[in-house]
């Protein structure tokens, strides 16, 4: 935003009369030389807001905040320094010379006006459908809201409407009035066909919920069928250049004083949760419509105060999931309680079940810090499995990790030490372990795009360069796994013995997609393992010559990368021996020379892979030499990925390792030093799992 010059300042602050500024806020009666007000800071019963207009300023007892009118302004408003003096200076009509604005930025502020004075115009279109059309207006969106308990006050302050179920009746009365079709269109409240170059309203026969800005503003619509299994249910306004979806509350004009008078925002889903909460004397409402909370409507919230309750649906299937994005407010600091529910009532419902009274009753006596929310609802499903405890705990423990402030921080370690009977050490010592992680993930993060854009450049400096037949670049090295001390000696384990035969299957399993699944859980240890070491002669015998960025050749990458690892089965160990064998006689072998020269056993593995080389003729072969094709391009990140795989499941064995010993009845003490090394093996498998892009979150507890 343009720079507000300093002689403006002092004009705006000059001019500013703190008896009027104040006076469109609260109620003033004098008192001597000065006068009083029911603080619009606090929620009081006596005043203690006091204005002295000989001195300009004004005090508020009961906060202690005090100042001029620009300061009055930012606090009551709950806008910054610049924002203040904009207010005033419009109030003043002072004009803030914005020189610095260019042609560009005057015809977008240009453009964003009218689209605010289209909008008030929608608003107005639709409440007056609501409320005079006898057609539909009136006997069906009326009487929609009726039904759903809304007074006519509530309609009105929320300034609910409806559209008619026509494709043109809005378009027309807004053309009528002389706005301009690509400024509705540019609205989202008419859309263009373009193949028959026509234009139709974007909303139809629905009762219609304005959506308001900070200042009042409507800058959209969320617009409710009345019909019973209409696709979709609501149906919103698109992001416009006045309306970005992340970056509002529904609700939050309505709310932003009372959140700050009860220092609490109560955060719904729905549109109806908001208003019929304010029927039911509950004012301090917003609702994220629907969609996972945003970094922009947490700072919208944090404007107005740091306490935030979460209200849930009981029947709300994903609670897990929404367990997870509620630690992005624990993240910026917010004091989070969280209310439950009974099963198949919504905030809205359950509001018009109980009555003001009584719902008010309920909020109270159900509300829950997060933490321990969390922590019970964890444990619920424990029952004596200590595996199941340890995950619970690592749930916690991570969002926990997301609180900045010690102190809170300390008293969650406790409360959730006491809950889980376990030492406030291990919970610690978990934490530390994933800020660690953090900080390594985003460590590696950065290097990795300081890579990519070193490539890119050196890219641009030496263009055909590449060498032809080479793919695209060096897969890095596989990470540096955190690998627990304790087990660090024997990482590159001796594998468990009774391995199965390959199975050779033809069609191969991968066919079906054009890359390979990561199928990480199914089989046994055993079958992964012999699955990962096919997988490892397949890219040998494919791909070994092929060479990666800085000629190093894949049978290099993968003999560095495997160094310490012996195969266990037969077969494949067999075949690895004579590709190092004939490597030692300068031969880089093949397919193709293996079915000349091997054993039976050895020609009928590998012509599996000479098959999906070679053919082409039947249907999924077709698609199989797409993925050939495709693989050899993504040959780096293919190795990469398959190294990242034998690791994944050299952790899955010490994990089944170390849960063997819990049935060995273990002491105590052993019994917390298992679950120690459990909760840093899962760790390093969670990291893992992240790197290859597959989900192990949701291994244990379901
Ligand atoms: P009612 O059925 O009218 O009581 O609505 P509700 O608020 O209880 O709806 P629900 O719990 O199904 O959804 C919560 C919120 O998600 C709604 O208020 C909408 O903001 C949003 N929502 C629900 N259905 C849709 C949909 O089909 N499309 C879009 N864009 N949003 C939806
Ligand atoms: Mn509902």
């Amino acid at each position: 935003m343009a720079y507000i010059p300093e002689h403006i300042v002092q004009q705006i602050r000059e001019s500013a009369d703190i008896l009027e500024v104040v006076s469109d806020f609260v109620t003033l009666k004098q008192k001597g030389t000065n006068w009083w007000a029911l603080s619009p800071f606090t929620d009081e019963k006596t005043p203690s807001f006091s204005v002295n207009p000989s001195r300009n300023i004004f005090k508020c007892f009961s906060t202690g905040i005090g100042g001029d009118a620009v300061k009055f302004v930012m606090e009551v408003e709950k806008l910054t320094y610049p924002e203040a003096l904009r207010y005033l200076a419009q109030k003043y009509h002072i004009e803030i010379e914005e020189q610095e604005l260019s042609d560009e930025e005057k015809a977008k502020k240009n453009q964003r006006e009218s689209l605010f004075i289209i909008m008030d115009f929608a608003r107005k279109h639709y409440q007056n459908l609501l409320k005079n059309d006898t057609e539909e207006g009136f006997p069906l969106g009326m009487s929609y809201f009726k039904e759903r308990g809304f007074s006519v006050q509530t309609i009105e302050n929320f300034s609910l409407g409806y559209s008619k179920n026509s494709w043109n009746y809005f378009e027309d009365e807004a053309l009528k009035n002389k706005f301009q079709k690509n400024n509705l269109i540019k609205a989202g409240l008419i859309l263009e066909n373009r193949e028959k170059k026509t234009t139709y309203d974007r909303f139809r026969g629905r009762v219609m919920f304005p959506i308001r800005d900070l200042a009042g503003k409507t800058i959209a619509f969320g617009a409710r069928t009345l019909k019973k299994d209409d696709n979709p249910k609501y149906l919103n306004s698109p992001e416009t250049p006045i309306y970005h979806k992340s970056d509002i509350l529904y609700g939050i004009y309505e709310a932003k004083n009372h959140i700050r008078k009860e220092n609490n925002c109560f955060l719904t889903e729905g549109y109806t949760d908001v208003i019929s909460l304010h029927q039911n004397g509950i004012q301090n409402v917003v609702a994220s419509s629907g969609t996972s909370l945003t970094e922009n409507q947490i700072k919208l919230i944090k404007r107005f105060t740091e306490n935030v309750t979460v209200l849930y649906d009981g029947d709300s299937a994903g609670i897990k999931a929404s367990l997870r994005g509620i630690d992005m407010l624990l993240e910026k600091n917010l004091n989070i309680k969280i209310v439950l529910f009974p099963d198949g009532e919504d905030p809205d419902s359950y509001a018009q079940k109980l009555g003001q009274h009584e719902f008010s009753e309920f909020l109270a006596t159900n509300q829950q810090d997060f933490i321990t929310f969390k922590a019970e609802f964890y444990l619920k499903n424990v029952q004596n499995d200590p595996l199941k405890r340890a995950e619970a705990i690592r749930e916690v423990v991570s969002s926990i990790s997301k609180v900045p402030d010690r102190i809170k921080k300390s008293v969650f370690f406790q409360k959730c030490a006491e809950l889980f009977e376990v030492a406030e050490g291990v919970l610690v010592e978990e934490s530390n372990q994933i800020l660690r992680r953090k900080q390594q993930r985003q460590q590696k993060q950065k290097e990795q795009e300081k890579r990519r854009a070193d490539r890119t450049k050196n890219l641009e400096k030496v263009p055909n360069e590449k060498p032809k037949d080479s793919t695209d670049s060096l897969p890095p090295p596989p990470p540096e796994v955190d690998i627990p001390t304790e087990v660090e000696s024997d990482f590159w384990a001796d594998l468990p013995p009774n391995i199965s035969p390959p199975t050779v299957d033809f069609p191969p399993e991968n066919f079906e997609t054009e890359q390979p699944k990561e199928d990480l859980q199914s089989g046994t240890l055993g079958e992964l393992i012999t699955k990962w070491e096919k997988e490892c002669i397949r890219f040998l015998l494919l791909y070994g010559q092929n060479i990666l960025d800085e000629n190093i050749k894949v049978w290099e990458y993968l003999f560095e990368e495997t160094e310490e690892l012996e195969f266990h089965t037969d077969i494949y160990r067999e075949i690895l021996e004579i590709y190092k064998s004939k490597l030692a006689d300068g031969l880089e072998i093949d397919v193709e020379y293996l079915i000349r020269t091997g054993k039976p056993e050895i020609v009928e593995v590998v012509s599996d892979f000479a098959v999906e080389k070679h053919t082409i003729s039947q249907h999924w072969f077709g698609k199989y030499e797409i993925y050939v094709a495709h693989e050899k391009e993504l040959l780096p990140d293919g190795l990469f990925k398959h190294i990242l795989k034998r690791k994944h499941l050299i952790i899955k064995e010490l994990i089944n390792e170390n849960t063997k010993k819990l049935a060995q009845s273990p002491s105590l003490e052993d019994e917390e030093k298992i679950l120690r090394t459990h909760l840093q093996l899962q760790s390093v498998q969670i990291q893992l799992a992240q790197q290859l892009g597959t989900a192990v979150h949701n291994l244990i507890i379901e």
